[in-house]
């Protein structure tokens, strides 16, 4: 009996192994958009795939420090464009742009990967305009990014690459990063269903924590204080400054656990783009793997307890 289980395990991941290796023709005809390219995983990804021979275009945020240095860093194939998501005019320009460079090829791959992490805090320090912020860039923009360029998608017959979060799966601190991660999840799995039927295939990457921009300490810090400064007298007394100073340690410890390998992510992306036949979601990190994943089909309770066992407690707490 225990035989034919491992027997049957061991086909289940030789096929699975079989099919994924299995890649798409053609590299270098195929045109692949990237959103935030200027740091992280976008810009990685930008020269990972130009090294492979695809035809690039790079939307980056700001010109001096991210289109400028990622031209730099890479062939004369990669394209760059100014994008910033929150913007309608900009997506229409970009959307044109993309229009003239893939001709009647259509855009083979579409990777919603801009983000923005902070202000990260819990709830009630913040007021609604920061979880529109977060909100506006981590799924408003990344929705009609991909709406304004789904025809040309639809016509390549490609892929939607959207990247969510571990935080997707499970929410670990409060402000608009983890709503956002969810809604991303949320719309990507309702888009894969429709667009089956056109052969457009979509994956959901969900990183753990990775040093990047984006977990930057100091930027953390900066906007938690700033935050903590702004919530009101009620606040301050119910949590108390000991606790704000003990939650930043928290979000300190967290982030010095973080992998600095984000080829991880990046391979994920690119495997997504290229494979026959891609992953409906990929998990990078061993905390997304090990840790976060599992939690996140615990009973409630349970994880309510593990995550908040060793948090500190509100001046005003019962
Ligand atoms: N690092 C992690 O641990 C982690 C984990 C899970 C998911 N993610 C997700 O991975 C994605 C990439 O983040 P990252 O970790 O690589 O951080 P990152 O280095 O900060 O990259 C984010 C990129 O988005 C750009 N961006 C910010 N606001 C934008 C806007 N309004 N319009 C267009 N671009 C904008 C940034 O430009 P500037 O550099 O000019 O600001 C930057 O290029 C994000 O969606 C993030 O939520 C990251």
């Amino acid at each position: 009996m225990w035989l034919y289980l491992v027997a049957l395990l061991a086909l289940y991941f030789l096929r699975r192994w079989y099919r994924e290796r299995q890649t798409v023709g053609n590299l270098p005809d195929k045109h692949v958009f990237i959103t935030g390219c200027d740091s992280g995983f976008g810009y990685l990804l930008a020269k990972q795939l130009d090294g492979r021979g695809l035809r690039v275009l790079a939307a980056c945020l700001t010109e001096q420090g991210g289109a400028e240095r990622l031209r730099e860093a890479t062939s004369g194939r990669l394209q760059t464009a100014i994008l910033d998501v929150t913007r309608s005019d900009n997506i229409a320009a970009a959307t044109a742009w993309v229009k003239g460079q893939v001709g009647d090829r259509g855009l083979w791959g579409l990777v919603n990967n801009a983000g923005i992490g902070v202000p990260t805090a819990p709830n009630e320090w913040l007021s609604k305009a920061d979880f529109v912020k977060v909100l506006d860039v981590n799924l408003i923009g990344l929705i009609e990014v991909t709406l304004s360029l789904l025809p040309l998608v639809r016509r390549a017959r490609g892929r939607v690459v959207n990247v969510a979060s571990v935080m997707g799966r499970l929410t670990v601190f409060g402000g608009g990063y983890c709503p956002t991660k969810y809604g991303v999840e949320a719309f990507s799995d309702s888009l894969r269903r429709e667009l089956r039927d056109f052969g457009v295939k979509v994956s959901i990457i969900e990183p753990g924590g990775f040093r990047t921009q984006i977990l930057d300490l100091q930027l953390v810090r900066k906007s938690l204080e700033q935050v903590w400064s702004c919530a009101s007298a009620n606040v301050k007394e119910a949590y108390g400054q000991q606790y704000f100073e003990s939650y930043f340690e928290k979000f300190k410890e967290l982030l010095s656990t973080i992998s600095p390998n984000l080829h991880l992510v990046t391979d994920a992306m690119e495997h997504a783009l290229t494979a026959q036949h891609p992953r409906t979601r990929y998990s990078c990190g061993w905390d997304a793997k090990l840790l976060y994943l599992p939690v996140s089909y615990l009973p409630t309770s349970w994880a309510d307890y593990l995550l908040t066992r060793s948090m500190p407690k509100p001046a005003q707490g019962i």
